[in-house]
């Protein structure tokens, strides 16, 4: 069985994700975190040019293998880790390379919960439960300030937002399997809902799906 969790930075989508496999008994497969692992060995290089570090991004995707999601670097969780992730996201072989080691993943039974940006338009079309998980610029922003503040970082408001704002726009406008919403997506906004909230609207959905 795959569910496929897409959405926004900051939507909640990884946390439910989690959550939602361990009630169903399903694996989790963080797909972000691949690209950032492949992101996080570029942060300190210099590149000639654009095609300098699109090689280093293909090989530096080509070195990953699933046993690296056990044990991320810390960096892979800063904003320095997602902004460079979302720069090699831009690029069609890396994707190529990080959506065959996610279908491996998970087609090994029981299956999958993944959570990402293309997971149902591009890596599990024909997912059995697709969901988009957003919420506004607002709550997504205050969320992310909480979590970097209780991690020691001194981030604004106005920096956290921009910086989702400008990753938004760079996923979404992207030629390369851009983040979106399936047609056939299930649409939870989690503005105003609290984590059991959403894993309760979502387990109801699934649960309906399947009885
Ligand atoms: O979900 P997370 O914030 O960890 O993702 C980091 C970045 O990786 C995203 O901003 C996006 O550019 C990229 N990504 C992607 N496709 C996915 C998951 C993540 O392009 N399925």
């Amino acid at each position: 069985m795959i569910i496929a969790i897409d959405g926004p930075e900051a939507s909640g989508k990884g946390t439910i994700a989690k959550l939602i496999a361990q009630k169903y008994g399903l694996r989790h497969l963080d797909s972000g975190l691949l690209y950032r692992l492949t992101g996080v060995a570029l942060i300190d290089q210099d590149f000639a040019d654009d095609a300098a570090f699109k090689q280093a991004a293909i090989a530096s995707a080509q070195q990953i293998t699933a046993t690296d999601l056990d044990n991320p670097p810390a960096q892979a969780r800063t904003m320095a880790g997602g902004v460079m992730a979302s720069k090699v996201a831009v690029i069609p072989q890396v994707r190529d390379i990080l959506t065959s080691i996610q279908q491996n993943i998970a087609k090994q039974k029981p299956g999958a919960v993944i959570d990402g940006r293309d997971i149902g338009t591009i890596v599990f079309p024909n997912a059995e439960f697709k969901f988009w998980v957003t919420a506004s610029l607002k709550t997504r922003a205050s969320r992310r300030l909480a979590e970097y503040t209780a991690k020691g970082k001194s981030d604004t408001l106005a920096d956290v937002t921009a910086a989702i704002e400008e990753r938004d726009h760079r996923d979404s406008s992207r030629a390369a399997a851009p983040m979106k919403k399936a047609t056939d997506a299930h649409l939870i906004d989690t503005s105003k809902l609290s984590i059991d909230g959403v894993v309760e609207a979502m387990s109801a959905y699934i649960d309906a799906k399947l009885a």
